[in-house]
């Protein structure tokens, strides 16, 4: 359904919950809940969807609900003192009714300002004091943008330090006939191998069994091409050094309650992160990490996203 200007609308989601429903005038959209900050739907101007949500997804606090993009933050994984990946992504978060002054020069009418601030709770398992303002726009082609501005508001004069994604479920037609470009050749540090470093080999990425890597500093611009729906992603990234590729296949799948049995066969998280050198901010400092979305004809990239050109125009 296209309308005739963008809208940002206010209403409830499943179990109740609060939601905002971008509109661009082409007809796209995107779905984001108060819950977690968490984009669940980005639709095309055919009204497909764009991202994968479980058809087991608990929209219940405090399960983190499965799909779309949850925030990683302050913790990505399991490798810290926190609950695996953060917090952020159980939490209620509010509309920011008045963002600081946004420098980017997007055209994007349809965006929404959210903010989440510790909370005497967290500050139980995470002594300090945060302002996380995320707004999520989408752009007048359908492009979806997500902007985190993380500020250390601490008055002890403590620094903190964390790590950070943005934990995207593109929705695909069968991960088999999925192949992922841009990051080839790359180093990674493999999660089903304790985080070991190896050098990815050869060609794009294809998918026969679970995955679970880091892909350390790769280029701004990662593509997903979906060979079935003739579709490619384009993911492009900016303070977000690294990105994690995850897909928990079959065995993997079946022990996550909140997973369909085949479920992994249609979705594949790439997520632009920062997670092998953790940012610290000073009190006062504030840290932005970007990541854009879009979804275009797949004819359009294959094969122009060799890192190593990318990264040495050679
Ligand atoms: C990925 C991690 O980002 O998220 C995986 O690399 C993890 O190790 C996956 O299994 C899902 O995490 P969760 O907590 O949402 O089940």
């Amino acid at each position: 359904m296209s309308s005739e200007r963008p809208s940002v609308e206010l209403c409830k989601g499943i179990y109740g919950l609060d939601k905002v429903v971008l509109r661009e005038i082409r007809g796209t959209s995107a779905e984001v809940y108060l819950y977690g900050g968490q984009v669940t739907s980005w639709k095309n101007d055919h009204g497909e969807e764009l991202l994968f949500l479980s058809s087991k997804a608990v929209f219940k606090p405090p399960k983190a609900i499965r799909g779309g993009i949850p925030i990683c933050f302050p913790q990505f994984g399991s490798h810290g003192t926190l609950e695996q990946h953060g917090f952020a992504r159980n939490k209620l978060w509010s509309i920011d009714t008045d963002p600081p002054p946004f420098p980017t020069n997007s055209s994007s009418k349809a965006f929404i300002d959210l903010i989440l601030k510790s909370s005497d709770e967290d500050f139980k398992l995470w002594p300090h004091s945060y302002e996380f303002r995320l707004r999520v726009a989408l752009g007048p082609g359908g492009d979806l943008m997500l902007t985190s501005r993380i500020r250390n508001t601490n008055t002890d004069g403590k620094p903190f330090t964390f790590t950070f994604a943005y934990h995207t479920y593109f929705l695909v037609s069968d991960i088999s006939e999925v192949r992922v470009e841009g990051l080839e050749t790359l180093d990674y540090l493999d999660n089903l191998r304790e985080r070991e470093r190896f050098t990815e080999q050869g060609d794009a990425i294809t998918f026969e069994g679970e995955v679970d890597k880091v892909y350390v500093s790769t280029p701004t611009k990662i593509a997903i091409l979906d060979h079935e729906k003739k579709r490619t992603f384009v993911l492009r990234k900016d303070g977000l050094p690294d990105a994690v590729v995850w897909n928990p296949w079959d065995r993997k799948a079946k022990a996550i309650p909140d997973l369909g049995d085949d479920d992994y066969k249609h979705m594949l998280c790439v997520e632009a992160a920062a997670v092998e050198k953790p940012i610290t901010l000073k009190p006062g400092e504030e840290w932005r990490g970007r990541q854009e979305l879009s979804a275009v004809p797949s004819s359009y990239c294959s094969g122009q996203l060799d890192p190593q050109k990318v990264l040495h125009g050679s």
